[in-house]
């Protein structure tokens, strides 16, 4: 009895596999690092819940400070009583990076003329979602704000 069960494959066959095999080989080296290449690399988001904002008489009164808060930019006001408030500058409604207007003694968001009140509010426009208020604290002469646990 024999074991050896010889597998009978034509030569013509055994080179195409191979010249096939090699082909897919050449394309999946090219495109492997040509699309990690192109694709962003994958930025852990940073878990900051505290950050210090800014020294206390950086700001002068009814003026703002854009902060970062992790990954994401964040609005520190002082206001005209001397009251410092903080809350994320990005715009609820597509995102865009909000501004403290002096003028108005709000926050406006240049993008679709959404307003804010210096709660986070929506006073008017498109923004769906009020602002993520932060808390403010003062440490010696640094201002740390938080967010709000
Ligand atoms: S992104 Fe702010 S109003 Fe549209």
């Amino acid at each position: 009895m024999n074991n050896n069960k010889e597998v009978n494959i034509p030569r013509r066959s055994f080179i195409d596999y191979l010249l096939g095999g090699s082909i897919l080989a050449l394309i999946a080296s090219v495109l492997y690092p040509t699309i990690k290449f192109i694709m962003p690399p994958k930025v852990p988001e940073a878990s900051q819940s505290s950050v210090k904002a800014a020294k206390v008489g950086e700001l002068a009164p009814n003026s703002y400070k854009i902060f970062r808060m992790g990954t994401k930019p964040g609005i520190l006001i002082h206001t005209e009583d001397g009251k410092f408030i903080a809350m994320s500058a990005v715009c609820t409604h597509l995102g865009c990076i909000i501004q403290y207007r002096p003028d108005m003694q709000h926050v406006w968001c240049a993008c679709h003329n959404g307003h804010f009140d210096l709660n986070g509010k929506v006073i008017s426009g498109p923004p769906p979602l009020p602002l993520e208020v932060f808390q403010v604290n003062i440490v010696g002469d640094e201002i740390i704000v938080s967010k709000k646990g």
